[in-house]
């Protein structure tokens, strides 16, 4: 899919389709109106038919309007102007691209996103572009039939309107494609099924996002190099299952050897039965969706090195499965973590902590600037904060703030919860330096307060993205999540946001 900056009068312009929106009631938007005026208040005419009331979610194509040269027009509804969000337009955009792609243009010239309602062209190019993407993701590889278009849209064309050309709107585009192909390999990698998506399979693709990125480079450490290192925490997880561990490293060099890098921890749990301590059936497929953070680091990188950003970047993927099996982790078992810590496993369903404490230890020997973990760690953070903000923690205000801001800024928010000393008790065992479960309260918490043990020599931040990483449901798959956060964040890091 191509995105390009088109300028020039819409009424000359040639296009297999001309995208206008209308507000509710049939009133016009100011491209509309141009359209309308070179129609001879044809538009208007047709409009008071009724046919389009402007709804959101609406959408109407209509062909031969005289005096233009755009054989078709496809009016999408706005709503109320002055309700009209970012939100409701990158819907409109959504619609619209969705309408495309059944509708026989290959190529369209759009007009949406000039209603931005926060009058930032460089976001309302960049979320056209996001938004559109994100319509047009299918995962339909595993179908024997596909139903695929006849015609797809390839080619979307964004009018400039009164906005002038420039570098800077020039990158609103590149920006956008990077954050939506982010997305997209985050959103493939979790949709494909456990049986094919393994550690295995993880780790090829990352070394594919190496083979032809001069910046990057990827290395995959197995089962014995991760035991001559100790890490016998993560080792301890993959042991229960018959698919052998990985722990992906990919560096990416964008700056000079002084740069300290910003690593990105990911879980890779390529599905979790709960081990031992097994989950119950009901929905258990959606633990395929278990290495969701793993693919966000996945994309987080395909977009920087799409941008050639020019940064240190390091992303870190502990990568296994959480399956019931003779030689898994049993309650009340202790096992040693790289960092040298002791664990009490007293429920083996609390895995992703387990193979995140040593990736983050092993995150240290980077010397990082700041470290963030992305993990779909707790059940709890669904029920804190459901489907809208991951959940967000950190030892450091400052990187906080970071954190939340890219967030906000990229459409993909993120909330903060308390990571007081308070709650550290919960942790307490009996028998080792802690417990992997901190009890009944407090659960996204606890496993936050489990792996604030294991950073205490970097500014880290932690993301549970437990609620945020895919939809249940008759819609459901994978969101790519918090791709579009992590790549914002990654953009101002490398001064690419003024
Ligand atoms: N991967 C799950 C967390 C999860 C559960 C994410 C449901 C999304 C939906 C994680 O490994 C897990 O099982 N966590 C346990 C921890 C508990 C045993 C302390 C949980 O949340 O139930
Ligand atoms: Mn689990
Ligand atoms: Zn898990």
């Amino acid at each position: 899919m191509d995105y390009s900056l088109k300028s020039g009068n819409l009424s000359r312009l040639r296009t297999p389709c001309l995208v206008l929106g209308v507000f509710a009631g049939g009133k016009l938007t100011d491209a509309a109106k141009e359209v309308d005026r070179a129609s001879g208040g044809e538009l208007k005419r047709l409009i008071k038919k009724g046919d389009m009331g402007g709804e959101p979610g609406r959408g109407l194509m209509l062909y031969d309007l005289p005096g233009i040269r755009a054989e078709r027009l496809l009016l999408i509804g706005l709503g109320e102007p002055r309700k009209l969000s970012a939100k409701g337009l990158s819907e409109a955009h959504a619609t619209a691209a969705r309408l495309l792609d059944q509708a026989h243009p290959a190529e369209a010239l759009t007009t949406l996103h000039l209603e931005t309602p926060e009058a930032d062209p460089y976001q309302a190019l960049r979320d056209a572009v996001t938004a559109t993407a994100q319509a047009l993701y299918r995962f339909d590889e595993c179908k024997s039939d596909p139903q695929r278009p006849r015609r797809p849209l390839k080619h979307l064309h964004l009018h400039l309107g009164g906005w002038r050309r420039g570098a800077k709107l020039e990158r609103a585009l590149s920006h956008g494609k990077a954050i939506a192909g982010g997305t997209a390999l985050a959103k493939h990698l979790a949709d494909l099924p456990g049986n094919i998506c393994t550690p295995d399979y993880l780790a090829e693709q990352a070394r594919r996002l190496g083979r032809d990125a001069a910046r990057l480079k990827v290395r995959v450490l197995d089962e014995k190099r991760m035991h001559a290192l100790g890490m016998g925490a993560l080792l301890s997880v993959s042991r229960g299952s018959r698919q052998p561990a990985r722990l992906i490293v990919m560096e990416y060099r964008g700056a000079g050897p002084k740069q300290q890098p910003v690593v990105m921890v990911g879980k890779g749990l390529t599905f979790d039965a709960g081990g031992i301590s097994i989950k119950p059936a009901a929905a258990m497929d959606e633990m395929k969706y278990d290495m969701c953070g793993g693919a966000s680091v996945l994309g987080a990188m395909r977009a920087c090195v799409e941008l050639d950003l020019a940064i240190n970047f390091v992303g870190i993927v502990p990568a296994s499965e959480n399956l019931p099996d003779g030689d898994a982790n049993k309650p009340g078992d202790i096992v040693t973590s790289m960092s040298g810590q002791t664990i009490e496993v007293l429920n083996t369903d609390a895995e992703g902590r387990l193979i995140l404490c040593d990736a983050l230890t092993y995150a240290k020997r980077f010397k990082p600037a700041a470290v963030i973990d992305i993990a779909t760690l707790t059940g709890a953070c669904v029920i804190a904060l459901g489907a809208h903000a991951s959940g967000m923690l950190s030892n450091d205000d400052t990187l906080a703030d970071e954190v939340l801001k890219a967030g906000r800024a990229a459409g993909d928010r993120a909330w903060q919860l308390p990571l007081w000393d308070d709650y550290q008790t919960q942790l307490d065992s009996n028998f080792a330096d802690m417990a992997n479960i901190g009890g009944r309260g407090a659960g996204t918490i606890t496993a936050a307060c489990f792996l604030s043990r294991f950073t205490s020599n970097f500014k880290w931040a932690h993301l549970d993205i437990a609620g945020t990483a895919w939809t249940s449901g008759a819609a459901k798959g994978a969101t790519g999540r918090p791709v579009p956060l992590l790549v914002e964040f990654l953009l101002r890091r490398a001064g690419q946001r003024d």
